[in-house]
């Protein structure tokens, strides 16, 4: 668990932890976000507040598009779970982009924000009647299917609808993404896609179902991953399948490689996209070459994460004789990542300019849990009163936030070279308990 994991004093540089981030930078002493000093959107929005870089996610976005177009046909289809305020996918419906999502309630969203349904992926292990029904009157582009029960009861709503369904089957190619257990997805032992042995069996049922148009091959092995290779492993033995479904007369149109890519959040070294897209393309080419398949794929956090931070301001300072606690206004209530996967991000001042001694800090929240902390042995000057920076936050920060200890989430902040705007508003008490019933 979270609470187990040893964590060694971490010493961050600031500068040098945004000097990859892009449009993230400090001037004259003070965070900046897209051209926005995080002192003007602390004093005009509060904290703890998430704030966005509309043109960061316009560039991470764009490195997918740029680094994979020797493909033809090539969708880049954003994983609306890792952020989906409707500002996000709007940017991102604008740019082309097409959405991997795993509810009925992100479709909704992809079409509020001015998605289009053609463009849409629809993955997770639990669809029912009413989802596929709903998603099928939406018009998606394609499913992609978990299981056999789940290719049937796809047929027999479809049936029932008139209409033709789109699948690919999510194959568990039963590779080891070297990720964190709990987002590590392509093992036989997790609970997605059809077992690699049983791949075959399963387009072979599917192609015998009314109502059904096999399109395609997907997968999606975990996320967070620093190395490439799971990912040449993966595409290798989904080429062999490849060979064997044409060879048998199912034909594709497409390949989906998932999303997974991780990112920068304190030390790590992760692959960038155009080394992923090397990596994968000569296989790709020989695939688009042979049976003319184009390519998916479903990146969340690469796009989201470093394009976002989150703003939470110093409240009370703690030092005791085992540890010295920095309590802040956020919490696990509005980040879970390192309460729930003991993730280490990077925290950084906003402003430069204090000359207090530096001293080793837990970043606590206020919530009556332990395991309520932001970051551990951090090395900072911090007094009462400053706004620090959690980078890395505009995947699965706000989305995964919650109204623990009856704390109302923070608002979203869009910024776009200078400008600033809200994209969601912080939630007040009443909007705490809307919907309850003395
Ligand atoms: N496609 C499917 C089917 C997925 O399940 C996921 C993520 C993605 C794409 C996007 O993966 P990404 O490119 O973002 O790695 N809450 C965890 C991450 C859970 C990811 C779940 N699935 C975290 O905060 O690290």
């Amino acid at each position: 668990m979270a609470n187990d994991i040893e964590y060694p004093i971490l010493t961050l540089e600031p500068t040098a932890c945004v000097a990859d981030l892009p449009f993230i930078d400090y001037q004259n002493n003070t965070l900046f976000i897209d051209n926005v000093s995080t002192k003007t959107l602390t004093q005009t929005y509060g904290t703890p507040l998430y704030v966005y870089s509309k043109n960061a996610l316009l560039a991470n976005y764009q490195a997918y598009v740029e680094s994979f177009n020797a493909l033809n046909d090539v969708h880049i289809c954003y994983a609306v779970k890792s952020n989906s305020n409707l500002a996000i996918l709007a940017t991102l419906a604008n740019a082309g982009a097409g959405f991997d999502i795993v509810s009925i309630g992100e479709l909704a969203r992809v079409l509020k924000a001015g998605g289009q349904a053609q463009k849409v992926v629809y993955s997770g292990v639990g669809k029912t009647a009413d989802d596929i029904a709903t998603a099928l009157n939406a018009g998606i582009g394609c499913f992609n299917v978990e299981a056999i029960s789940e290719i049937k009861l796809i047929s027999e709503v479809a049936t029932k609808l008139g209409k033709v369904a789109p699948i690919a089957l999510r194959i568990n190619p039963d590779v080891d993404a070297k990720t964190h257990p709990y987002i590590s997805t392509g093992l036989k032992d997790n609970k997605f896609g059809i077992s690699h042995d049983n791949a075959i069996e399963a387009y072979r049922f599917a192609k015998n179902l009314p109502s059904i148009e096999i399109v395609g091959i997907d997968c999606h092995i975990g996320s967070q991953l620093t190395q490439i290779q799971p990912f040449v492993d993966t595409l290798d033995k989904f080429a062999k399948l490849i060979d064997e479904l044409f060879a048998i007369g199912i034909s594709l149109r497409h390949v989906d490689l998932g999303g997974g890519l991780g990112v920068r959040y304190t030390n790590e070294n992760p692959a960038s996209v155009s080394e992923y897209a090397n990596a994968l393309l000569p296989k790709l080419l020989d695939l688009q070459e042979r049976y003319g398949l184009g390519l998916h794929l479903e990146p969340g956090r690469n796009i989201s994460a470093n394009a976002g931070v989150l703003l939470t301001n110093v409240d009370v300072l703690k030092p005791t004789e085992h540890k010295n606690f920095a309590i802040v206004d956020a919490s696990m209530s509005e980040l879970i990542r390192p309460a729930l996967y003991g993730s280490v991000m990077a925290v950084i001042p906003t402003d430069l300019a204090n000359d207090t001694t530096p001293q080793v800090w837990d970043i606590v929240g206020s919530v009556c849990e332990s395991s309520d902390f932001l970051a551990k042995n951090r090395t900072l000057s911090l007094q009462v009163g400053d706004t620090l920076a959690i980078t890395g936050a505009g995947a699965y920060g706000f989305v995964m936030a919650s109204n623990y200890n009856t704390r109302p989430r923070p608002a979203e902040i869009l910024c776009d070279n200078g400008t600033h705007r809200i994209v969601r508003e912080r939630e007040t008490l009443e909007c705490l308990w809307q919907g309850e019933h003395i």
